[in-house]
């Protein structure tokens, strides 16, 4: 018996053990944008070292950054000049609001209908373990095939503030033939998928401040510009009626798709239908001119996040609110200046906003868009790994999401990341009832298996 089938035998009979693991390690609240849940990323990050120190791994180093910190370890394979994949994680998750649309306990793991719930479950504890768990099953056979190195950092639901410095100060550390990041997804069960291109994404936040307190609306409603509707309009002037950005200069360093590209794009299995049921909005909408699988991964959007002003209570109350605040961002494509986008949006407002109110732009972290080379040797390696397990091509698709540190490991340690996932688009993730499908897990991590042995180009 290979080496190989025996480590694929090995998930078949340990698979209730790795996925106990992952129950535990969804119990842990560890979201990174709470200060409240500082000592939970820490449980977290602590949570990975044990798991690694379990699975054979001896020195785990949890490395300090500004932030939350980086977990990073590596396992040696015994022959001399095998080739070393760096797998990256992030063991961050977002918050779990709103708690009370959430059928069971978000960090209580649940099962129903081969589906896992939990933060964090598809996005992306499962992910990490199902690498762990992967590797753990061939390094309990025999010798690993190839040099393994861990990177799960704390801060991606965040968008990797500190990990730029965090590259730049540990390359001979990430030194590596490799990335391997299984924090992107699948188009459906049915179809394994490689994510060769990712958005980016810049984010703000623009607060509108008027009177010096919420005033009463007829005592003062007629003379005081209200600064909801001066918001709302601004909002409104940020899209023309093809729902193009209007932001000045938005599109100038776009690239545009190849006809090749769009062709390949067009004969990607999801259909508008689809997109529909997994959203569950009654109809689909968006810029002019473009299909939605292009509007998806490889056009540029700005939306509003979430919107606070006045009164939002139960019944009615009559006021002319003091400020007015949007969570403004934009996802990006390859090329995009996120520090030109945030003059665009800047000068934007200088231009457009009225000297009857007073105003504040914030930025928060984000990350450059990415395109990845998919004639590396690890796209191939891959490629064939999770034909052998799904028994079908995989697709190339690029996809909507972000991950802010594939871009900065393209600009910091020269390396392209082959992207893929067990995640499906009717996880909810980001949302409440959030889960994982189970058979898809599983299916990953025997793929992940045949991807370490394809890559070592073993049997
Ligand atoms: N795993 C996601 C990105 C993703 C989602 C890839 C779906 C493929 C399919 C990642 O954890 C994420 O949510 N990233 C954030 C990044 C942001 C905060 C900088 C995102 O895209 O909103
Ligand atoms: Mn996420």
């Amino acid at each position: 018996m290979s080496l190989r089938s025996e480590a694929l035998d090995y998930i078949k009979n340990n698979y209730d053990f790795y996925q106990g693991i992952l129950q535990d390690f969804i119990k842990i609240p560890s979201i990174s944008t709470d200060p409240n849940r500082k000592p939970n990323m820490l449980e977290a990050a602590n949570f990975i070292k044990e798991i690694l120190n379990e699975f054979g791994i001896q020195d785990v180093q949890i490395l300090e950054t500004k932030g939350h910190p980086v977990v990073f370890a590596e396992k040696k394979s015994a022959s001399k000049d095998a080739l070393t994949v760096l797998i990256y994680g992030h063991y961050d998750v977002q918050p779990s609001d709103p708690i009370e649309l959430w059928d069971t306990d978000p960090f209580t793991p649940t099962i129903r209908n081969d589906r896992l719930f939990g933060r964090g479950a598809s996005d992306m504890k499962g992910q990490i373990i199902a690498s762990l768990t992967a590797y753990h099953a061939i390094n309990s056979i025999g010798p690993i095939p190839v040099n393994i190195k861990f990177i799960i950092e704390g801060e991606e639901e965040i968008g990797s503030p500190n990990l730029a410095e965090f590259l730049e100060n540990n390359k001979e550390l990430l030194k590596c033939d490799v990335i391997l990041n299984p924090d992107a997804g699948m188009i459906s069960p049915e179809y394994p998928t490689i994510v060769y291109g990712l958005r980016g994404l810049t984010y703000f936040e623009l607060n509108i401040n008027g009177p010096d307190h919420d005033l009463h609306s007829g005592m003062f409603g007629g003379i005081i510009h209200n600064p909801a509707i001066v918001l709302s309009e601004l909002i409104t002037k940020m899209h023309d009626e093809n729902w193009k950005v209007t932001l000045p200069g938005f599109y100038d360093d776009v690239i545009p798709l190849s006809d090749e590209e769009r062709e390949k794009l067009s004969r990607l299995p999801i259909s508008d239908e689809d997109l529909k049921r997994q959203t569950g909005a009654p109809a689909l909408f968006g810029e002019k001119g473009y299909s939605s699988i292009e509007r998806l991964g490889a056009r540029p959007t700005l939306e509003i996040n979430g919107m606070l002003s006045g009164f939002t209570g139960e019944g009615s109350k009559t006021i002319i609110p003091s400020s007015a605040m949007a969570k403004i961002s934009m996802r990006t494509v390859p090329n995009q200046d996120p520090d030109k986008i945030y003059q665009q949006l800047k000068n934007f407002i200088e231009l457009n906003v009225p000297q009857t109110v007073k105003w504040d732009l914030k930025q928060f972290a984000g990350g450059w868009a990415s395109i990845s080379d998919i004639s590396h040797p690890g796209v191939i390696a891959l490629k064939k790994a999770l034909e052998t397990e799904w028994g079908i091509e995989p697709l190339f698709k690029r996809e909507g999401g972000s991950i802010p540190v594939v871009a900065a490991m393209q600009r910091i340690l020269g390396k392209d990341s082959v992207l893929t996932g067990f995640g499906l688009p009717e996880d909810k993730i980001h949302s409440p009832n959030e889960s994982l499908h189970l058979p898809t897990w599983k299916k990953g991590i025997l793929s992940l298996i045949h991807f370490f042995f394809n890559y070592a180009g073993m049997e």
